[in-house]
């Protein structure tokens, strides 16, 4: 069955760098049969949008504005991604919501603003270690999703794919076991049922991420209830990825 293979480039590589990234990549994982997206820097998205078009690679931003337009300096919109041909934006990511203080209240507006202008969004949730050693982490994630899907309807649903990062797993090379894996896939998809519906829950795109790579990402995969992997660092070899994202799962 295809899997959604993410790659996030993070804050990493210069456009000329990520130009020859995406002409190997495009090259190499022509014919997979699998759901691929990178997102990347907001100064690599016409790079992206040249030599991606026509491709079966889409790509997306890392974060957008709550905001649609206005007296923001620095921040970028939802529509100038648009524009620029890219389909998918990241919310919600942990270094976001650590490093630059975004909230709940903050995210659920983003995924607003993101689907209002017709783009996809994937959801970051996630706990911290405090939190999954005080075996809170299903609780916390499930307040999460309450809090970043209010007021989203069951129809815009099939536009937010949730990606579960915990936070410790993210850059360390420290990862979930399966089983947890499995039960927090499996806790979102029944907050998902209980939220919307059954058949909501059955349809929702459920991601892992959080050191991802080229010699774990098989078994990750292919546990139940996981749709596919959101992948930082694994993601800036061309090589090592393209592998991931031409794997027949
Ligand atoms: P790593 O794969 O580097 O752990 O990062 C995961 C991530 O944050 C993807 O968004």
């Amino acid at each position: 069955m295809k899997k959604l293979i993410i790659g996030n480039f993070k804050m990493n590589t210069t456009p000329s760098e990520f130009k020859s990234y995406a002409m190997t990549f495009v090259t190499k994982v022509k014919s997979s049969k699998n759901d691929i997206v990178l997102c990347v820097p907001y100064t690599h998205l016409s790079v992206a949008k040249e030599l991606f078009d026509k491709s079966n690679v889409d790509f997306g931003a890392q974060n957008i504005s709550e905001e649609e337009k206005g007296a923001l300096t620095g921040e970028i919109s939802a529509s100038m991604i648009k524009d620029l041909g890219a389909t998918y934006t990241i919310i919600g990511h942990s270094e976001r919501r650590t490093k630059f203080k975004e909230s709940d209240k903050s995210i659920n507006k983003k995924i607003k603003t993101a689907l209002a202008n017709g783009l996809k969004v994937l959801l970051c949730v996630g706990e911290n270690l405090q939190t999954r050693t005080n075996k809170q982490a299903c609780q916390f994630v499930k307040k999460q999703l309450d809090d970043d899907l209010k007021g989203i309807y069951e129809n815009e649903l099939e536009s937010v794919i949730i990606s579960y990062e915990p936070i410790w797993a993210v850059g360390t090379g420290k990862i979930a076991t399966n089983g947890d894996i499995k039960k927090m896939a499996e806790t979102i998809r029944k907050e998902i049922a209980y939220l919307y519906s059954e058949k909501a829950s059955q349809k929702a795109t459920i991601l892992y991420g959080g050191s991802v790579n080229i010699n774990n990402y098989k078994k990750i995969l292919q546990l139940e209830n996981v749709n596919g992997a959101l992948i930082g660092g694994a993601c800036l070899d061309v090589d090592n990825f393209s592998v991931i994202a031409r794997e027949k799962f």
